[in-house]
């Protein structure tokens, strides 16, 4: 077989071998594969999980442990699985795509076709991982804004492309209370990092780790930077069904001249607390779906059958439950455990208005200097240190946001843990209470 480009309304579609023949010698700077890098920070799939399977506690129990939709529980799901053995079948009568379908026209405000403008994927991760397969060519940059979402990365490089990183400024320092808001673009940065290889931007709201939700205006911003250099978005909107204080999410898809250039991630697993169900799905023209249908047939087939019924069972049953709203509250309220305890101490964090993270400035953390940190944070931030440091002293466990970032800007998330509160209450209790020992390790204010 001979290589080659192949063009979709537009947008080439990547055909192995590239016509450009081998990749691009490795320039020794940034793998995934652990032991065959010489870097300094391996990432993931080693970064992150190792440092959680090495330190944290994580309050004794898995990253998440909030229960989902109780009433979408089933008696036996071996007989579910059972009736439900082959992709197409759907013995509720429920399509998954038909349930996506209904649950998204009014956001989106137009009819959307089941055939050509939804994709079920194996989570929202392999629908993203579909799409970079589908579109990036070897070179193709990416832009990534920062802290971004790890998976992205490797997702993008795997894929032959080039991470473009645009970093959000934290603009708190004056701020007494920040929230997601301060955390601001520079759009004069964002259009210097564009090149004539840029291919698409990554936009991800609600936000993970800054637990932002983008502004309308900030949304447009980006639309008119996408539109006026003929980029794909990929607009990961996992976390859509998770915002407070009556912020609005805006899909950049609905805004004018975005529809065709942009497609949009969702996550079962983040909308009903369930993310072991890896069961995720994309909107978007088909000249985007249709490609990246292609790539996710070759990566995964389809999405298992049991678990598409699950999450199409959710969102057509979820109005009836008033389950989104509800989950909102209850989220609000374990926003609340976590962020009375940083105000109790005296602690500035972010608060979020979406998604289920808060990010700790941890500044004013002491860490005595000669603590026994262990060899394998040497080379890693202070922010490493401090989480390690918390996760032994007071047995719960925060993410280093400088991982969210690449090496050039990993001093902004030095300052910062990410702390998630996607747990019960009792849980989220007992940890603001080992929390409150952070106060003997704080620097004292002039
Ligand atoms: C921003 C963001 N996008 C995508 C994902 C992946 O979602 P899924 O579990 O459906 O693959 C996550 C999971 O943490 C996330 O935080």
């Amino acid at each position: 077989m001979t290589g080659g480009h192949h063009s979709v309304e537009g947008y080439p579609l990547r055909i192995w071998p590239s016509s450009e023949g081998q990749p691009p010698a490795f320039d020794g700077k940034r793998s995934n594969i652990a032991g065959f890098s010489p870097r300094p920070r391996a990432r993931a799939p080693s970064g992150l999980r190792g440092f959680w399977e090495k330190t944290c506690i994580s309050h004794e129990v898995s990253s998440m442990n909030v229960m989902r939709a109780k009433w979408l529980g089933v008696s036996s799901p071996i007989n579910v699985c059972a009736n439900l053995s082959h992709p197409r079948e759907h013995p509720l009568g429920v399509k998954s795509v038909s349930a996506i379908k209904n649950h998204y026209e009014a956001g989106f405000g137009r009819s959307l076709d089941v055939e050509t403008e939804i994709l079920v994927t194996s989570g929202a991760n392999e629908g993203q991982y579909s799409v970079f397969v589908a579109f990036l060519e070897h070179g193709d940059e990416v832009i990534l804004f920062e802290p971004f979402f790890d998976q992205y990365l490797p997702s993008v490089t795997f894929n032959g492309g080039v991470p473009v990183y645009v970093p959000l400024h934290p603009q708190t320092a004056d701020v007494s209370k920040p929230t997601g808001h301060d955390w601001k673009i520079d759009f004069d940065e964002l259009r210097r990092a564009i090149t004539p290889r840029t291919k698409m931007i990554v936009l991800n709201t609600p936000h993970n780790p800054v637990g932002k939700v983008f502004t309308r205006k900030e949304i447009e911003a980006v639309a008119d930077i996408a539109k006026e250099f003929n980029l794909l978005v990929m607009s990961d909107e996992v976390y859509d069904c998770l915002v407070f204080d009556g912020e609005e999410h805006v899909r950049i898809a609905t805004l004018p001249g975005m529809w065709e250039r942009t497609v949009t991630v969702y996550s079962a697993g983040k909308s009903f607390a369930a993310t072991g169900w890896r069961v995720g799905w994309l909107i978007g023209p088909e000249s985007i779906i249709k490609p990246t249908l292609a790539a996710s047939t070759r990566i995964v087939f389809c999405s298992n059958s049991p678990l598409q019924e699950a999450a199409a069972a959710g969102l057509e049953r979820a109005k009836q439950h008033d389950f989104f709203a509800t989950q909102t509250k209850e989220y609000a309220e374990r926003r609340d455990v976590l962020t009375k305890v940083f105000d109790d101490l005296g602690m500035k964090y972010t608060l979020p208005q979406g998604s289920y993270f808060v990010l700790l400035d941890i500044s004013n953390l002491d860490i005595p200097d000669d603590y026994p940190f262990p060899q394998v944070l040497n080379g890693r931030g202070r922010d490493f240190k401090a989480c390690w440091f918390m996760a032994i002293e007071l047995g719960v466990s925060s993410i280093p946001v400088s991982e969210f970032y690449c090496e050039e800007h990993c001093n902004i998330g030095e300052a910062y843990a990410r702390f998630a509160f996607c747990k019960d209450l009792d849980t989220l209790h007992a940890a603001a209470e080992r929390l409150k020992k952070l106060t003997k390790y704080l620097k004292k204010k002039n």
